[in-house]
């Protein structure tokens, strides 16, 4: 093969490799959804799993809101829009929130979590459970002034 040959198929491999490296989205970071309610996501660890703070910006419970905490995991196989989950054990009522969802990465680096939950609310009793669990869907983006290198990760 040519030198021109070799170049080319180089300088084709580093751009395949610089793109596939601009996808990768962990979740580490502060996120807002589109009711405006704020996350920090800490470090995800090699196994996947982070521990975070969650302050939503609403609530059916009839006390002051307060910062609950929240764990789960991410998918670290396909670090490209990966798969997560995530619990929140909120700590000023007896609920519980279950969220499900992805991580996407536009063709300008911007991210989205799009997620749906169930919001789970403690029933008096068996007979008041049919109606104890919500559903819904929420957006977060990744509020602005955050390191972005920190959260797009081209190491792994
Ligand atoms: C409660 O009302 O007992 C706890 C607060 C629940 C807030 C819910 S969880 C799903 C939805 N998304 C949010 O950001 N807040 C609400």
């Amino acid at each position: 093969m040519g030198k021109r040959g070799f170049s080319l198929i180089l300088a084709l491999g580093l751009v395949t490799l610089s793109t596939s490296s601009e996808k990768k989205c962990i979740l580490s970071g502060v996120w807002q959804n589109d009711l405006g309610s704020n996350m920090t996501i800490s470090a995800v660890n090699e196994a996947g799993q982070f521990s975070g703070l969650y302050l939503t910006a609403v609530s059916g419970a009839e006390k002051p809101i307060l910062v609950s905490p929240i764990n789960g995991s991410q998918h670290i196989d396909s670090l490209e829009q990966p798969t997560f989950g995530f619990t929140v054990q909120w700590t000023f009522s007896d609920s519980t929130t279950v969220f499900v969802g992805q991580c996407f990465v536009d063709k300008h680096g911007k991210e989205t979590l799009q997620t749906m939950w169930l919001l789970r609310v403690k029933a008096r009793s068996a007979e008041n459970n049919w109606n104890a669990t919500m559903v819904g869907t929420n957006i977060f983006t990744r509020i602005k002034g955050q390191n972005l290198s920190e959260s797009m990760r081209s190491d792994l």
